[in-house]
């Protein structure tokens, strides 16, 4: 059996259809009336009904998070901290209580970690950065501490962008490069790392399988690209003109801290534990990734 967050959302959704597909049980824990579980109210901890159904569970996959792609307000950057770090807590302290204890514990994180790096390949032994959403990761890595010291093998997922149908960057992207209205974002030279869904979803599996991995992995392709070639790539794909770059001052009007925290930041990744451990990606090109989600054989 195996617990799962954010089990609605755009990861989570595709994670748990293919845990079911290959005939894994799944226990959701959500704050929907589908959920099997709800998060307790405010910052309450998990009471004792709620704790049965992690006891003896293979792996928790922890995939909740307030959305970071909006405008940060204070009042979002708060919701966003406390999504992700409050929620992480209390799910690593249940995991802790019940007897006997989950295997695997699997935490999204993201490469927001790192911060903004210019060119710098950055691995999963580099530093973190300095701004807002490097503290919020750092902090939502560290909120699995309870479950790694109740003797769980515990996996941080930095993921990289996330390219699949029906949501994510793409979902955001698709009707303004269809119209024709796609550019690169601020000069384009900001590196982004991604991964495709599909092989996202393989690396999830793999996780959950695999006991020799835990601690901080990076989820994301070998082959991060310039903001300019995945303008110049998304274009192509949707066969669309992609010529109308949005300024750095236009973002950030539009959306604040966000701008330079996530649109504009630049994270050059590699997947140096993936690649360790032999993972080969069914798509290691953005042509690839862009092809497989928006169901276009050609390019
Ligand atoms: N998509 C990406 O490119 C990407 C990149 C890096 C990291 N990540 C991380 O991966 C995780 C999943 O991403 P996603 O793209 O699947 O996100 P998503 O589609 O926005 O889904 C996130 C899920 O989190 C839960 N959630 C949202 N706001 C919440 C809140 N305020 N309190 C409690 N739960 C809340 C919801 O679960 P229920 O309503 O079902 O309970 C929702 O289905 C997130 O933590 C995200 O930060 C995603």
């Amino acid at each position: 059996m195996i617990v799962v967050t954010g089990a609605r959302g755009f990861i989570g959704s595709a994670v748990c259809a293919a845990l079911r597909a290959r005939g894994d049980r799944v226990v959701t824990v959500g704050r929907g009336p589908d959920a099997n579980v709800a998060w307790p109210p405010g910052e309450a901890e998990f009471d004792t009904a709620a704790l049965t159904v992690l006891a003896g569970a293979r792996a928790v996959v922890h995939l909740a998070g307030e959305s970071i792609g909006v405008r940060w307000t204070e009042a979002r950057k708060r919701e966003i901290v406390r999504s992700r770090v409050v929620n992480t807590g209390r799910l690593a302290r249940a995991a802790a209580t019940v007897i006997p204890t989950p295997a695997a514990f699997l935490s999204a994180s993201g490469v927001g970690y790192y911060g903004s790096r210019g060119d710098e390949w950055l691995d999963e032994s580099s530093s973190t950065g300095t701004d807002f959403l490097s503290e919020v990761t750092r902090l939502w890595e560290g909120a699995t501490e309870p479950a790694r010291e109740a003797g769980m093998r515990v996996v941080c997922m930095r993921f990289g962008v996330v390219l699949g149908p029906g949501g994510g960057m793409l979902a955001k992207l698709r009707l303004p490069f269809s119209l024709g209205l796609g550019g690169r974002l601020g000069s384009g030279q900001q590196w982004l790392s991604w991964i495709s869904l599909n092989d996202l979803v393989r690396v999830v599996l793999r996780l959950i399988d695999h006991s020799g991995i835990e601690g901080a992995v990076n989820v994301a392709s070998a082959t991060p690209v310039r903001n300019e070639e995945f303008t110049a790539t998304l274009g192509r794909v949707l066969r669309r003109p992609a010529v109308l770059p949005v300024p750095a001052f236009a973002l950030r009007a539009m959306f604040g801290e966000m701008a330079d925290g996530a649109a504009l930041a630049s994270q050059r990744v590699r997947p140096a534990r993936l690649q360790a451990a032999g993972f080969v990606f069914d798509q290691p090109t953005i042509d690839d990734a862009l092809c497989a989600a928006l169901k276009s054989p050609g390019r």
